[in-house]
């Protein structure tokens, strides 16, 4: 799959370790940045990792901050976008079977690199459930269309 990776200056390091998980099960990253640890701004690097998933330029996102909050909260924001925080292996399982998320977003002052890796594992293998979960992703997409977003 192809995965828009993004982080700020809390996330960088797990960025790395993040990217190579990634590479070595075969997917493709966009590296959105930030490329060091110097102080920047959560929103602006979730939003790149937002506006290539929103836009059908890559198939997931994955941004990292110190807590996953803030990433999640931008990506949101952005139309077709369903950013989940999974700090944790049940979060992340759920968010893929029930809520089909598409943007996985992590806390790197919350969890270790061997958990952030098992997380991106499951989340990048779960498949979405379907069934009765479709309804409700379709009545999460009119929630949105009611209040100015579109379609991605
Ligand atoms: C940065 O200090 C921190 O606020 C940020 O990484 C993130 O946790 C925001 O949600």
């Amino acid at each position: 799959m192809r995965v828009a990776l993004g982080c700020d200056h809390a996330g960088f390091i797990l960025k790395d370790v993040v990217a190579e998980t990634l590479a070595r099960a075969g997917h493709e990253i966009l590296d959105e940045g930030t490329f060091s640890d110097e102080s920047c701004d959560w929103p602006e690097f979730a939003e790149r990792v937002a506006r290539r998933v929103s836009a059908g330029e890559a198939e997931r996102g994955i941004a990292i901050c110190g807590t996953g909050l803030g990433m999640a909260m931008t990506a949101n924001k952005l139309p077709g976008v369903r950013a989940a925080v999974c700090n944790d292996l049940y979060t992340a399982r759920y968010s893929r079977l029930h809520n089909d998320a598409n943007v996985l977003t992590m806390g790197a002052r919350v969890i270790g690199s061997g958990v952030a890796e098992e997380i991106v594992h499951i989340w990048m293998e779960t498949p979405f459930e379907g069934g009765r979960h479709s309804r409700r992703l379709d009545l999460l997409a009119e929630v949105e269309r009611r209040h100015g977003g579109k379609e991605a």
